[in-house]
């Protein structure tokens, strides 16, 4: 068995050399990472430190980060005053429970969300991850409806394309086939699914799909469940704000509740601070997590109206059945309040605007290539959307080679790079990309 001793950063390169081999060698043994399998994992490469937009490998290089650690660190790694707010929480402490306690980094998170957010989301359920954020928003649908006598409804509706976790019943509102859980098939809850959003230039929409589900099941649905504007790790797909003020009538029409997911497009990943606004829309319920902690700490928050919490506590023992271990954890808490402070003190809109001018200039060049399909932008977004699915360990390798850290999946390569990214820094980006897909 290897012996991974982090001191012998400072011995020779030799000796560094061997550390690397081992620490490699013991993580691809034991470790498990997302999506991969134990015996033929694709490599992975070590990293010693994070700074700004750099990531700096153990072996001495350093890449521009495009990913956000996948879409939550918009302030760059290493910030001194995320940094600081987490070291003076440290002194106070770093956890305690949320049963029967509360804690002032907890009460400040929860105003800032409800004053950030739509005027009707008051009430506020922390928890430690997105996927869980949003098990809790389906409880607390189905829960609303058992406490007005409705028991049939407990199904979701939602839309193909989409992804909103991996525990069991964000799984069972993934894209059913390419949401990377088709072998759960018959074990998960089965939901109900519209055709993923289309729209055309002319605002019209395969809306009424949606409409044909609702009007023949909503006496048994709960909700329709929905990422806002930009569907993320089931397709990297954009589509119109008609598209969702329509879904947030025909949900009053057909009285079943809009849960939004913001988790990935949350805190002005796509132009507003969150992409709801651009519909003029409110939620029933909100999920957000990722970048709430400025990638941080594992944190989200699931948010609902007055009308939500008080039915659910009209019910029975009047309880929300949920309550995680390291809920409202005050490190992650603090640190999120640090970094709403942050993005809202910047000039957060103005960037956004030029990284999506930027993404469109730099990338567009991309549509003339055989091999691609489709390119697209949307906020501080940036798609290139290929023919045929990458080869993910061959492209890993030249977007490294190009000193660059982009993570493709499927036919995807995109980016989302930390707002504080410099037109420099992000031309490497996107000249990365333009140089690997280049044959
Ligand atoms: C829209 C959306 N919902 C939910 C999740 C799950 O969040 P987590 O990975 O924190 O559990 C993700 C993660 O990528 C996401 O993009």
């Amino acid at each position: 068995m290897s012996t991974v001793n982090t001191s012998v950063f400072e011995q020779t390169a030799e000796l560094k050399e061997s550390y690397l081999c081992d620490a490699l060698d013991y993580d691809r043994d034991h470790i498990w990472h997302p999506y991969t399998s134990m015996t033929k994992p694709l490599p992975t490469y070590l990293v010693e430190s994070a700074q700004g937009v750099k990531i700096k490998l153990a072996d001495g290089r350093e890449l521009i980060d495009g990913m956000s650690s996948w879409w939550s660190a918009i302030h760059g790694y290493n910030h001194p005053v995320l940094n600081s707010a987490i070291e003076q929480q440290l002194k106070k402490m770093s956890h305690i429970m949320f049963g029967g306690l509360t804690h002032q980094p907890a009460i400040t998170l929860a105003k800032k969300l409800v004053d950030i957010t739509s005027a009707s989301l008051q009430h506020v359920f922390f928890s430690d991850s997105g996927s869980v954020s949003v098990e809790v928003a389906i409880k607390m649908a189905i829960q609303y409806w058992h406490a007005q006598g409705k028991k049939d409804k407990h199904r979701l509706l939602t839309v193909r394309q989409g992804y909103h976790g991996d525990t069991f019943a964000a799984m069972s509102v993934c894209d059913p086939v390419n949401g990377m859980h088709s072998m759960f098939k018959g074990i998960l809850a089965e939901q109900i699914f519209a055709p993923a959003p289309e729209c055309l230039p002319d605002g019209s929409s395969n809306i009424h799909k949606v409409e044909e589900l609702l009007q023949k099941n909503h006496l048994s649905i709960a909700a329709v469940i929905i990422e806002p504007i930009v569907q993320g790790a089931g397709g990297m797909r954009f589509y119109c704000q008609q598209y969702l003020q329509d879904l947030r009538a025909l949900c009053n029409q057909y009285n079943v509740l809009l849960i939004l997911d913001e988790i990935a497009t949350g805190f002005a990943r796509t132009g507003t601070l969150f992409a709801y606004e651009q519909a003029d829309i409110e939620a029933d319920i909100l999920c957000v997590g990722k970048a709430l902690t400025g990638g941080y700490l594992s944190l989200a928050a699931t948010m609902t109206t007055t009308k939500i919490a008080q039915g659910i506590s009209a019910d029975g023992s009047g309880v929300l059945m949920h309550g995680p271990t390291f809920m409202a954890n005050p490190l992650a808490c603090q640190v999120a309040n640090s970094s709403i402070d942050l993005l809202l003190q910047s000039s957060w809109a103005e960037k956004i605007q030029q990284i999506e001018n930027q993404l469109m200039k730099e990338l567009m060049p991309c549509s003339e290539l055989a091999m691609v399909r489709d390119v697209r932008v949307k906020g501080a977004i940036g798609v290139v959307e290929l023919k045929e699915p990458v080869d993910l360990k061959q492209i890993q390798e030249k977007l490294v080679e190009q000193g660059v850290w982009i993570r493709p999946f499927n036919q995807l390569v995109y980016i989302m790079p930390p707002y504080i990214i410099e037109t420099d820094e992000l031309s490497k980006l996107t000249s990365a990309i333009v140089s690997v897909l280049t044959v």
